[in-house]
Parts: structure tokens; C-alpha cells; sequence
């Protein structure tokens, strides 16, 4: 197995202003609030690893469950659903604080906005929301998605509707295979990264994923429970870049140590952090890892700006550790919750767990600064979305430790 690598930042902004604010309570309160008007929505469930927490001698593990997010098996819908509802409300002059599911999806707003085109890219998730969206608001998706991907995952995007297809390229150039569709036929591009000069549709994605932390905050309120530790995984960063603002935002100097992790195959991120020369770092090629989710070689820029702030540690791991996270998950400690949690959904608590648990990861438990008084929280962001993969992990031991 190859070797996991960390890098650590203290608090910098070389990287531009940062602006907590536009991740912090209050707005993802008013997101929460469209959010709560659609139909399937539910607060997802934070589950109670105690007996696991027990023994790995930590004081708490709790593991947010997104798979059960509006029936779509991962968080991603979060975003694309309120970018959507934003560029609606806003070519239709409607109040954003009074947006609902309700209006967008009345057939006069239909009418008045005529046919539209929501073009992304994506690595499963987030394509899966934006279609879903397109679909309830009787529009129509294009969706391209990476060289690689599980036909579990296309076929999920096109029975929505979406006119999807795999392409032969990587996540990045997918993006650039959205674009160059959407300035040739018209499309509004609903992307989940940003880049110079495209940072608004991004930041309202960005925005729609703190519904998740909205939820957290109450739920940790209830159980009376403070963080200590919140490990984030990342593709392009961009929902761990939301989540990190808001943390920093909520809690301020008082904030949890953030780590975000990534496959080693497509550490972006890692490497602009280890780099750290007020410039972005991208990785090119295959980004070969079955974590297809995090498969992502250009960060996202208003994301990264959050991270370097307020995130302390970036890691870089094997597959090996994604699928101890999601055997841990899977198959838990009696008394203990089973969470079915796929390759990029687990891959935050299986790097808590391995830094834990193995003896020849001792230095990074340390790094981390893991010990008894830990209260650990792990975002799920996803369910089984490869299922012939989740079984090869689960059922054949594949990508196993040792
Ligand atoms: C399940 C899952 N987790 C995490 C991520 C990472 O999100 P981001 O690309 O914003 O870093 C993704 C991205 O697609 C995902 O699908």
C-alpha cells in the first residue's frame, strides 16, 4: 500500500479576502429554509458511534448520514438545487429569502422562463442533483462525466431525463467539455467548481451544501456534544471549503481541527496546501481512485480561499483507507449503527479510524492531535452509488489493509 502524506497550514490568506460570512449560520439558515420546501426533504441523520468510539479510545464519533439525502444517495443535490433556485429567482425577479419548491415548479414558472438548458459536469453526484432539479422544473440537463465512470451512475443521471453520456477525459476537461456546449448552444452552465471569472453559481452551490452544517449544529446542540475533530473529504473542495467556512464562522478561534482528505491519485488539494505558494496546484491524467467522487484535479478557487484560512491538515491517501471507512460503517461494533457509506463517502472516517487503530500510522494519530478527549465528526456524503464496487469492498474484501 502506498505511503498516506500530510501537509499542515497555520491560518493564511495569501490566497484572497476571506469571507466566512457567506458560509456562516445565517445564511445557511435561509438556505435551509428553500430547502425545507421541497417535499422529500429531511434532516439527515447524525448517528452515535459510541462502542466504536469506545474502542478506539476517543470521547466521540459521529457520522452524518447523507445517503439518505431527498432519495438521492449523496448530499451533491444540496447544491445544484439552490444555484438552480438562485438563477431562477433571479431571472424571474422573484424574492430569494421567499423562494420554495412550490413556485419553481409551478408550470407558470415554466412559462415565463421558457425552455431552459442546465449544462454540468460531473463524477456522478452532483450531475444527479442538477437532473433531478432540471427534471422537477420540467427542464432540460446535459451532464458529461468522466472517462471510468460506473454505468450505475450514468444510468441514474438519464433516467431523469438528463441527456447524459461518459466521455473519454477526466473530471476537469469534462468541465470544459460543459462549457464549450453551453456557449454553443445556450445553456446556463450549473457547475460545482469555480474558476476565475466563474464564481457566482459556484458560490450559491457552495451555499446549498451548508444546509448540512444548519442540521449539524442543531443536532450537536441537542446531544450537547462540541467537536473537536471534523474530517471533510474533497473532490474539487468545494463542499469542504462551505462546511470549513462555516465551522470557522460558527465557532470561530474555538474551531474543531478540520483535515481534509483526497486519493492520492488526485490530491490537488494536498499539493497547493504542502506547496503553498498563494497559488493553485492541479493534477492531470487519469486520477486514477475508486473514490470517483473526489476524482477532481483543479480546486476549486473560492473554496480553496476557505480552506487555506481555517483548515489544518490535507492528507493524501490509498484507496485502502476509503474502504476500511466504509467496512467500519457497514459492519459496525454491536450496539453501534450500520451507515452504507461508498468509496467517497467513507473516506473521512476511515482515515480517522486508520490514524486510530494502526500502529504504523501512530505519527499522524499524533499530527492530528487524536487522543482521548476527541469528539470526532465524519460527513457520509454519500451511499452505495457503485453498487457492483460496494459489494467487490464490502462482500470480496477488495483494497484491503494489509
Ligand atoms: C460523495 C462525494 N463526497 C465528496 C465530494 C467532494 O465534493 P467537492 O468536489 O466539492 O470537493 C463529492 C463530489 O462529487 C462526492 O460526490
Amino acid at each position: 500500500m502506498e505511503a498516506i502524506r500530510l501537509a499542515q497550514l497555520k491560518h493564511n490568506d495569501k490566497y484572497g479576502a476571506v469571507n466566512t460570512a457567506a458560509f456562516g449560520r445565517a445564511q445557511a439558515e435561509q438556505v435551509r429554509r428553500f430547502h425545507r420546501s421541497f417535499p422529500e426533504y429531511s434532516v439527515t441523520p447524525l448517528v452515535a458511534l459510541t462502542n466504536l468510539a469506545k474502542s478506539l479510545g476517543v470521547r466521540g464519533i459521529y457520522v452524518k448520514d447523507e445517503s439518505k439525502r431527498f432519495g438521492l444517495n449523496a448530499f451533491k443535490v444540496l447544491g445544484g438545487s439552490y444555484a438552480i433556485g438562485v438563477e431562477v429567482a433571479k431571472k424571474l425577479a422573484l424574492p430569494l429569502e421567499q423562494l420554495t419548491y412550490a413556485q419553481l415548479t409551478d408550470p407558470a414558472v415554466k412559462g415565463k422562463l421558457g425552455e431552459q438548458t442546465f449544462v454540468t459536469a460531473t463524477d456522478g453526484n452532483h450531475g444527479r442533483g442538477v437532473a433531478w432539479t432540471a427534471n422537477r422544473l420540467g427542464q432540460k440537463a446535459v451532464v458529461y462525466m468522466p472517462k471510468g465512470t460506473a454505468l450505475e451512475r450514468l444510468q441514474n443521471i438519464q433516467k431523469l431525463g438528463a441527456e447524459a453520456s461518459i466521455t473519454d477525459v477526466n473530471y476537469d476537461d469534462a468541465v470544459r467539455m460543459a462549457q464549450a456546449y453551453a456557449e454553443k448552444h445556450g445553456g446556463m452552465v450549473i457547475q460545482d467548481t469555480s474558476w476565475e471569472g466563474y464564481e457566482e453559481v459556484p458560490l450559491h452551490i457552495m451555499q446549498g451544501y451548508t444546509t448540512m452544517g444548519a442540521e449539524l449544529l442543531e443536532q450537536l446542540d441537542e446531544l450537547q456534544v462540541r467537536p473537536t475533530h471534523v474530517f471533510l473529504q474533497a473532490g474539487v473542495g468545494a463542499m469542504a471549503g462551505a462546511m470549513t467556512g462555516f465551522l470557522a464562522d460558527y465557532y470561530k478561534e474555538e474551531r474543531p481541527l478540520i483535515t481534509i482528505v483526497e486519493p492520492l491519485n488526485a490530491d490537488c488539494i494536498y499539493r497547493t496546501a504542502a506547496v503553498n505558494d498563494g497559488r493553485l496546484h492541479n493534477v492531470g491524467g487519469d486520477l486514477q481512485s475508486m473514490m470517483a467522487g473526489l476524482c477532481c484535479g483543479e480546486p476549486c478557487s473560492i473554496g480553496w480561499q476557505q480552506l487555506a484560512a481555517y483548515a489544518d491538515n490535507f492528507v493524501a491517501m490509498p484507496d485502502e483507507v476509503a474502504a476500511l471507512g466504509m467496512r467500519v460503517l457497514g459492519n459496525p461494533l454491536a450496539g453501534d449503527a450500520p451507515i452504507v457509506s461508498g468509496e467517497s463517502g467513507a473516506a473521512g472516517l476511515g482515515l480517522a479510524v486508520a490514524a486510530l487503530r494502526e500502529q504504523e500510522l501512530a505519527w499522524l494519530q499524533e499530527a492530528l492531535q487524536l487522543d482521548t478527549d476527541s469528539v470526532i465528526i465524519c460527513i457520509s456524503t454519500e451511499g452505495a452509488t457503485d453498487v457492483a464496487n460496494y459489494r467487490k469492498v464490502m462482500w470480496e474484501g477488495a483494497y484491503s489493509w494489509k
